[in-house]
């Protein structure tokens, strides 16, 4: 990158991290293009926690990933990373998230080895009950090299919102700290379910007096209106009309699908990690590319009949619906809609880039599903 190309990138940071887009910035992302995608891969959506925010009964079907099954998602992220290398777009992460438990499914810990012997730097989000000290050192020799324990709440609300024990979770990270030491940074997920940031400022306190350094901010989402909140609630959204004409009607895509290539545990790719009831699968490991399963996502995301979409908060046109509601201020709603309408340019730009290097099984079809 030459030094006008930095500056151009230092200035459009700038301006993405002062839109109203940047409290989302962890989800989503805030920025104009993509710097960092993630392959990321649901070991297990089953869980025994029961989290009042998360709508994991939701799911039509449960399961945990095969090793076949995973040996294919390693071969099409390789794949994927090496063109990801060839265009210099960036870097290629790898992440076992998903919508459940993935500590839940044994062959995690071999799953990690494999993803770290294929060169990547894994790491795990977790509710942190099944860090037993056994389960802890299997994942760090495995290479576990960054950790996202959710715990957004302390004491009874824990054990009342989790459906878990907060002094065995409490128990479990602190050993994990202490097993870990540098091997693995650990993270605290701070999940905004009340939407009160006074009650997330009191349990993040909490865990830096008990030496944890790294916060991850996670705002409440409604999981494409799993979850019901007046606040996250956009059907017939009362300012929609103002939000399409600030995009000239010409409203852009979410950038999820490009950002972010989930993989459910049955091995399809799906839309997004906000696709609980796994509507919007794209092709399995076993049938269709990264790349593939990437133009196929992105043009459902730009769908406006893609029921899921319409209902999301990470949706473009309800996003801006939102801050218009939340009478944000014009110069912030201006730049974020500018931040969005650039990240559509850069996820055609890439698009463009993948068809022309023969990247896409069906290029002619971009714009369709
Ligand atoms: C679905 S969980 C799956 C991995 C693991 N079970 C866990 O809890 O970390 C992944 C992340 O989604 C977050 N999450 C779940 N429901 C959410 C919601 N409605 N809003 C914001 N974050 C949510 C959790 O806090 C967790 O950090
Ligand atoms: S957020 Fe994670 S731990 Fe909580 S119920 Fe959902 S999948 Fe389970
Ligand atoms: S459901 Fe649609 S809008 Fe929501 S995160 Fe997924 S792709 Fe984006």
């Amino acid at each position: 990158m030459n030094d006008s190309q930095s500056l151009e990138r230092f200035r459009r940071r700038g301006k993405a991290l002062s839109s109203a887009l940047a409290k989302e910035m962890n989800r989503v992302g805030a920025f104009h293009a993509a710097e960092t995608f993630v392959i990321d891969v649901e070991a297990s959506n089953r869980c025994h926690a029961t989290c009042d925010f998360c709508p994991r009964d939701r799911t039509p079907h449960q399961g945990f990933m095969s090793q076949d099954t995973f040996g294919q998602v390693l071969n099409r992220a390789m794949e994927f990373r090496d063109i990801v290398q060839e265009m210099q777009a960036g870097r290629l992460d790898f992440s076992f998230c998903g919508l459940g438990e993935g500590a839940l499914n044994p062959l995690l810990p071999g799953f990690m080895r494999m993803a770290t012997d294929a060169g990547f730097r894994p790491c795990l989000c977790t509710n942190g009950d099944l860090l037993t000290e056994r389960r802890s050192q299997e994942l760090l020799d495995a290479g576990l090299c960054d950790i996202f324990i959710n715990v957004g709440a302390l004491n009874e609300e824990y054990d009342r919102v989790y459906g878990l024990s907060f002094e065995r979770t409490v128990r479990n990270i602190e050993r994990f700290m202490e097993l870990a030491q540098d091997r693995c940074h650990t993270w605290i997920v701070l999940v905004d379910y009340r939407m009160d940031a006074e009650h997330t400022a009191r349990v993040r306190a909490f865990w830096e007096a008990r030496g944890v350094r790294r916060f991850y901010p996670s705002p409440m989402l409604n999981r494409t209106g799993a979850i019901e909140h007046e606040v996250l609630n956009f059907h017939d959204h009362a300012m929609e009309a103002s939000a399409r004409a600030l995009f000239d009607g010409n409203v852009p895509g979410c950038y999820a699908p490009i950002q972010c290539i989930v993989i459910g545990y049955d091995g399809n790719f799906y839309l997004c990690n906000s696709d609980w009831q796994k509507e919007e699968a794209a092709g399995s490991v076993f049938e269709v590319s990264v790349t593939e399963a990437m133009r196929r996502r992105l043009s459902r995301a730009r769908d406006r009949n893609c029921s899921i979409c319409q209902r999301c908060n990470h949706d473009p046109l309800n996003q801006v619906s939102r801050m218009l509601a939340e009478g944000a201020e014009p110069d912030l709603v201006r730049a974020s809609v500018d931040v969005l309408q650039q990240r559509e340019r850069s996820a055609d730009a890439f698009l463009a880039a993948l068809a022309r290097r023969g990247y896409l099984a069906d290029p002619a079809g971009l714009a369709s599903p």
